[in-house]
C-alpha cells in the first residue's frame, strides 16, 4: 500500500516568521487532524531559513506534519560556499528532500548527473528524495515523453540501489505555475510511464514507490489527479503557500 503524500513546495517564499503563522493556521485544520491520524502524509519543503523555525514550533505544536528541503549537496562539508550538508538537514529532522526541480534544472543548469549525487547524500543520511522530472512542451509536442522521462530518470537514480526509500515527482514543465495541472489522462499516461521504467530498473519494487504528480495543482483539481492509478500524492507549489487551501487539498486526498 502506497500511502498518499501531499507535500507543499514553498519555493523561495516565506520568511521564518511567515512559516510559524503557516504552520499555527494549518495545525488548526482538518488535514493536520487527517495526518495524525494516518490517513495521509502531509510534508513542507520550505526553504533552508525557514527549516530551523518549523521545526522547533511543530515541536511545540505536537504537530505531525513532515518538513522537506528543496535542495541539498553532495559533500559533507568544506569549501562549498552556499551549500547546505546533508547533517544540517538532519539536525531539524528533515525527512524529505526536493532534487532536480525543473526550476534548478533549467535556471541553475542542475544535471541529471548532479542530481543523482543530491539524492544519494540525502538517501545516506537516511532522508528521502523526491526526483522531480518532466518534459517541457516541446518535448511532449515532439511525441518524445516516454524517452525524455527515461533518460531523466536514468541518469538521475545513478546512485539508487534498488532499496533506498525514493520519491518521484512527475512535474510537466508546461504546467508549473499555471493553476491549470496536466488531465487526469496526461498524467496518468506519465505516472505509469514513470511506474513501468521504475519496474524495468528495479522489478516488483516499482509499486512501492510514491509518485506523486505536480504542476498547477489546486483544490479544484486535485481530485481528478488523485483518481489515476499511478499517481500517489502530489508536490504542490502556488497553492500550498495559503494553508486553507493547502488544507483543501490534503483533505480531497483523504475523501
Ligand atoms: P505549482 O508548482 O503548484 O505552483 O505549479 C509545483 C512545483 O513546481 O513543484
Amino acid at each position: 500500500m502506497r500511502k498518499t503524500l501531499l507535500a507543499a513546495n514553498w519555493k523561495m517564499n516565506k520568511t521564518a516568521a511567515e512559516a510559524i503563522s503557516w504552520l499555527n493556521d494549518f495545525y488548526g485544520m482538518a488535514a493536520e487532524k487527517a495526518a495524525e491520524k494516518d490517513l495521509v502524509e502531509v510534508a513542507v519543503c520550505a526553504p533552508f531559513t525557514a527549516l530551523y523555525a518549523l521545526y522547533q514550533e511543530r515541536q511545540r505544536l505536537g504537530a505531525v506534519m513532515g518538513l522537506g528541503a528543496q535542495n541539498i549537496f553532495w559533500q559533507e562539508k568544506g569549501a562549498f560556499t552556499g551549500e547546505i550538508s546533508a547533517a544540517m538537514l538532519q539536525e531539524f529532522q528533515t525527512k524529505y528532500v526536493i532534487c532536480g526541480h525543473s526550476e534548478r534544472r533549467v535556471l541553475l543548469q542542475e544535471s541529471s548527473e548532479m542530481v543523482s549525487r543530491k539524492c544519494g547524500a540525502a538517501v545516506n543520511a537516511g532522508m528521502t528524495p523526491i526526483i522531480c522530472v518532466g518534459e517541457s512542451i516541446s518535448v511532449r509536442r515532439g511525441g518524445l515523453l516516454r524517452q525524455w522521462l527515461e533518460a531523466q530518470l536514468y541518469e538521475s537514480l545513478s546512485f539508487w540501489d534498488n532499496q533506498q526509500e525514493i520519491v518521484v515527482a512527475y512535474e510537466p514543465v508546461w504546467a508549473i505555475g499555471t493553476k491549470q495541472a496536466a488531465t487526469t489522462a496526461d498524467a496518468q499516461e506519465a505516472c505509469g510511464y514513470i511506474r513501468q521504467i521504475l519496474r524495468e530498473r528495479a522489478g516488483d519494487i516499482a509499486d512501492d514507490i510514491r509518485i506523486l504528480y505536480g504542476g498547477g495543482v489546486t483544490p479544484e483539481n486535485i481530485s481528478g489527479l488523485l483518481i489515476c492509478d499511478d499517481v500517489d500524492g502530489a508536490l504542490v507549489g502556488g497553492s500550498s503557500l495559503d494553508a486553507a487551501a493547502f488544507d483543501k487539498i490534503v483533505m480531497a486526498a483523504v475523501e
